[in-house]
């Protein structure tokens, strides 16, 4: 088989360039490692910037999203007791979509089968080769038998713990990293929202969000220790521990019900640099991951296809620029959304070494930030991706 573009993994990274590239007539395949459903089955997560909506519908798969999306004009901030409003519309002109990473993944897979292109599902050992020459190869094997692809380019949307990155030899690549001293603990309910947008709450016994998908379905998370288990979480203990971080009207006001889906992610920061290697592109959370309570992951991802779409097609038509600046061009943006992110995390969260002293500091922080123009405007620019 030969293609000009074989993509690695079918996340929203590796979808959406597809599409992308299906659409200005270049042709690609997909590789993934799980299954159809085992992707679509992975909640992840759901607050859209203006760009990366804007972008799925130059992708033609926002149709869906526009029906089904809530538009978001601002959050909650709740400390000490009392709730904040921090206005994106009032404060930058913009908001968010709120529509889940599933639904996304869905949208591309519909179009992807309509349009009758090749993705291969539970493709194992894939394996990538020849990426500095003009030649790379990908082989893999599917139901036991040997394949290799011929092709231009390789794109490596394959997750953090992913084949493409961990291919390029050590010293090629340089990372940061910080990984944080505990978790998020998700559960997802069909039990309508506790409020009309999200809360961020920063409570003693640690950090919590009220978030949702639709009118009738919510995603509410609490901060974990990083030793914990969802097993060991009944959905009881879970709505008990959540009530308690909220405000008193939003406790009173929380409807609970059976959890639908109970998992705990990780925080990390991480980068890789550069994201390019001869012909080898890595595009999301292959190159980078945030921790999710900045809403930054998925639309880095979507960011960074949006650069490298346009790079390929300009290569393809024989102008190399794009490819050549790709991964400056996308590192900064990854690195503000990363000093965002962290900020973000740091600000909310309950460190377990953090003494009285850096206690009364976040709390004067959270202060000042509910006081200043300047402070929530901040903010708001960078949540909606406006600041990065
Ligand atoms: P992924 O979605 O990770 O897709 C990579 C794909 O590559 C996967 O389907 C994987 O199976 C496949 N793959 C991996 N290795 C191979 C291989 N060797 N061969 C073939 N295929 C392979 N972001 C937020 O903004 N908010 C959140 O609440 C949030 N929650 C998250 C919770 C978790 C548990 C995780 C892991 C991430 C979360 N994120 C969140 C981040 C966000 O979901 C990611 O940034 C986004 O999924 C990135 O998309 P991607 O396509 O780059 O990578
Ligand atoms: C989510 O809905 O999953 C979500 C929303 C906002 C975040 C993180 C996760 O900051």
């Amino acid at each position: 088989m030969r293609v000009q573009v074989a993509i690695i993994g079918s996340g929203p990274a590796g979808l959406l360039l597809g599409q992308l590239l299906h659409r200005a007539g270049i042709d690609a395949v997909i590789l993934e490692r799980q299954s159809r459903e085992h992707v679509l089955g992975r909640v992840r997560a759901g607050v859209l910037e203006q760009v990366t909506v804007d972008l799925l519908d130059r992708a033609g798969v926002g149709e869906r999203m526009h029906r089904e999306g809530l538009i978001h004009d601002g959050i909650d901030i709740h400390f000490g007791g009392a709730r904040h409003r921090i206005d994106f519309r009032r404060l930058t002109g913009k908001g968010v979509t709120v529509y889940g990473q599933t639904e996304i993944t869905r949208d591309l897979m519909n179009a992807r089968a309509a349009a009758g292109l090749a993705t291969v599902y539970e493709a194992a050992d894939v394996a990538i080769h020849d990426f500095d020459t003009d030649h790379p190869r990908v082989t893999y094997r599917k139901d036991g038998v040997s394949e290799t692809i011929a092709c231009d380019v390789i794109a490596g949307c394959d997750g953090y713990h992913g084949v493409c990155r961990a291919s390029v030899p050590a010293a090629a690549v340089s990372t940061a990293e910080r990984i944080y001293p505990f978790g998020w603990l998700g559960v997802l309910s069909d039990t309508p929202p506790v409020s009309p947008e999200l809360i961020y709450n920063r409570h003693e016994r640690g950090f919590a969000l009220c978030s949702m998908r639709s009118r009738t379905r919510s995603r509410y998370y609490v901060q974990c220790s990083l030793d914990d288990s969802a097993e060991r979480w009944s959905d009881e203990m879970f709505w008990d521990e959540l009530r308690r971080r909220l405000d008193a009207k939003a406790a009173e006001t929380l409807v609970t019900g059976p959890s639908i889906e109970k998992s705990i992610a990780q925080l990390r920061s991480f980068v890789a640099e550069p994201m390019r290697f001869g012909r080898l592109f890595l595009a999301g959370d292959a190159a980078h991951i945030v921790p999710p309570t900045g809403a930054k992951g998925l639309n880095l991802a979507a960011s960074d296809v949006s650069v490298l779409a346009e790079a390929l097609i300009a290569f393809f038509a024989g102008d190399a620029h794009g490819v050549d600046t790709y991964s400056a061009r996308c590192l900064r943006r990854v690195w503000r959304a990363v000093r965002f992110s962290w900020w973000m995390t740091g600000l909310l969260h309950r460190f377990p070494d953090a003494d009285a002293f850096a206690h009364k500091v976040q709390t004067a922080e959270l202060d000042y930030l509910v006081g200043s123009e300047a402070a929530m405007t901040a903010l708001a620019e960078n949540y909606v991706g406006l600041a990065l």
